[in-house]
């Protein structure tokens, strides 16, 4: 393993598990179910192709998945666990959530070409996440990069308004979903400082809560999809 970078707030590292691993990563991530997710989330826009997903795993040291749960649960007899005890032992891990965020989930995405992903702070309830590219190669002009603010821009710079979540009306400090112009004053004034990666195989970006970032397009002359193992540290509740 070796790390490209690393901040406060983030630690990008390069190598992230051995060839061999990695090797059974590719096919992990070839041979899972895939779907579309029928759900709106407000990250994306209409002009984001969303991208195929599949299940979602989770990892909790002690506590057991209830019955009839369609999650998969850690440990899974599959190369996802090789990727997931090799997150656990980093020091990055340790360091920011290990204490406050036992639980961590996984689930792989294809991006295929068209697809991208809007602005977002993956705030909410997570302490933080993760993203781990496992296509077979890339290239620098396919797209499919993650651009990151490093500026401190908390939620709570948003105005408050009346928004539905789950259909319920409650108060928060957010975005206007339909056409985000606050959101975006908001990156423009504040945005001093921005980091963006190539999705490089076997690439790990693991990042603190907050951070705004987006997923750029995937392009056309990609000539397969932008595949990726992503997921969130979720603290205790
Ligand atoms: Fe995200």
């Amino acid at each position: 393993m070796r790390v490209v970078r690393e901040t406060a707030d983030y630690i990008i590292c390069d190598d992230f598990l051995e060839p061999k691993d990695f090797e059974l990563m590719l096919q992990y991530a070839q041979l899972q179910d895939y779907a579309r997710n029928p759900k709106w989330m407000k990250p994306w826009d209409l002009a984001d192709r969303p991208p195929w997903q599949s299940g979602e795993t989770v990892y909790h040291p002690s506590r057991r998945l209830p019955p009839g749960d369609p999650r998969r649960q850690y440990p899974t007899g599959t190369a996802l666990d090789r990727l997931i005890d090799r997150i656990l032992s980093t020091k990055f891990y340790r360091n920011n959530f290990s204490r406050n965020a036992k639980s961590m989930t996984a689930r792989s995405y294809l991006h295929q070409q068209g697809a991208s992903l809007d602005w977002h702070n993956d705030a909410g309830r997570f302490a933080g996440a993760y993203a781990y590219y496992c296509h077979p190669r890339w290239h620098a002009s396919w797209g499919g990069e993650l651009m990151i603010v490093e500026d401190d821009i908390p939620d709570d710079l948003l105005p408050e308004r009346e928004i539905l979540e789950d259909g319920q009306i409650v108060k928060r400090k957010s975005w206007n979903v339909i056409h985000k112009d606050d959101l975006s004053e908001l990156l423009f004034e504040r945005t001093t400082s921005a980091q963006f990666l190539f999705p490089v195989p076997n690439r790990i970006l693991i990042m603190r809560r907050g951070l705004w970032h987006k997923i750029g397009l995937v392009k056309n002359n990609a000539p397969f999809a932008r595949c990726s193992i992503a997921g969130f540290f979720l603290p205790d509740d």
